[in-house]
């Protein structure tokens, strides 16, 4: 495999939790990603926000809420399948999350998506969100917060 991609040690990757990435897409755009281990073992990943608001982060860089195999988008309480990417409750219910291929060698897991190209463990640098992030990019909705 090309170490390139290495994106993690896969026993880093655990059940029950998320793991942030940050790839480029192919007009060198960055663009975050988690992976997860599902209960069968097998460990996947997908692009890091919600299908409700394309701009609300699922995983905000400590971790999604993920129970019984599912992730939680935090703003409004949709759950979608890890082992699917599919909503199955929630304002975006129907809809499926947009998967990122990855494969598991030599110990490791590797980004194996055409679409993109491996840039760094972690959160992107200067990702903001509704959260009042530094691109000024806020979002004020129903709840007030
Ligand atoms: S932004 Fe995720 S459920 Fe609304």
């Amino acid at each position: 495999m090309d170490e390139a991609a290495r994106i993690v040690d896969a026993d880093e990757v655990a059940e029950g939790e998320t793991l942030l990435f940050t790839l480029r897409d192919d007009e060198g755009e960055p663009a975050e990603a988690f992976c997860t281990r599902l209960s069968d073992g097998a460990i996947v990943a997908y692009r890091n926000y919600c299908q409700h608001w394309t701009d609300v982060r699922l995983d905000k860089g400590d971790g999604a809420r993920v129970t019984n195999g599912e992730v939680w988008c935090q703003r409004h309480g949709a759950t979608f399948q890890l082992d699917t990417g599919y909503c199955d409750f929630g304002p975006c219910e129907g809809s499926v999350m947009e998967s990122v291929d990855v494969v598991v060698a030599d110990g490791g897991v590797f980004l194996d998506d055409d679409g993109y190209t491996f840039d760094h463990l972690g959160e992107h640098e200067g990702e903001g969100d509704e959260e009042g992030g530094s691109d000024g990019g806020g979002r004020i909705d129903f709840t007030g917060s």
